[in-house]
């Protein structure tokens, strides 16, 4: 599978464009803790790029989420770890993570939505200038971007990485896609 079949297999499947984005911003967390740990880029871009394909097929339930996308992702040729990292990525399953990709999906995955947010709230809405230390200020401010679960960021400890480097990482990479994201 080409990144281009994978992205074009997302926007045939996910309308809002804003989940679009999520992936986008997951797939570039992804490429930069792959080449933080010398692992495949490839691997692990894609499953982050393919990671929520299915939540707009499912109908709303849940407890089928990330088994239909991990599916699909078969389909499109993803193998057996990607697959797999994506199918635990929802806790519901109870499938255990064990690998470091499983581990990095689902940590990678919070933290996007945890930097959006503090991207939107600052005059011009832009990720250029925003820095880490803010992030990290967000980050202990419960209230704010609640949806992003702060244990599930913190399980970045598991991959080896502190919470301040993982949000660094976390945030250059979706700063290198600034346009794509629209910020
Ligand atoms: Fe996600």
């Amino acid at each position: 599978m080409t990144r281009e079949e994978a992205l074009d297999s997302v926007k045939d499947n996910v309308e809002n464009e804003n989940l679009v984005k999520h992936m986008l911003a997951t797939e570039a967390i992804m490429r930069a803790l792959a080449r933080r740990f010398g692992e495949d880029e490839e691997e692990w871009g894609l499953t982050g790029l393919l990671h929520d394909i299915d939540v707009e097929l499912i109908g709303g339930d849940m407890s089928n989420h990330s088994k239909l996308g991990a599916d699909l992702a078969r389909e499109l040729g993803a193998n057996e770890a990607m697959t797999r990292a994506i199918l635990c990525h929802n806790p519901a399953h109870g499938i255990p993570m064990e690998t470091r990709l499983d581990k990095a999906l689902f940590c990678a995955d919070p933290l996007t939505g945890l930097i959006i947010a503090s991207a939107l709230v600052r005059p011009g809405k832009k990720l250029a200038g925003l820095e880490a230390r803010s992030v990290m200020k967000r980050f202990k401010e419960k209230g704010f971007a609640a949806g992003a679960d702060r244990e599930q960021i913190s399980l970045c400890s598991q991959i080896g990485l502190g919470l301040d480097e993982f949000t660094e990482l976390g945030l250059k990479a979706m700063q290198g896609i600034a346009d794509g994201l629209g910020l």
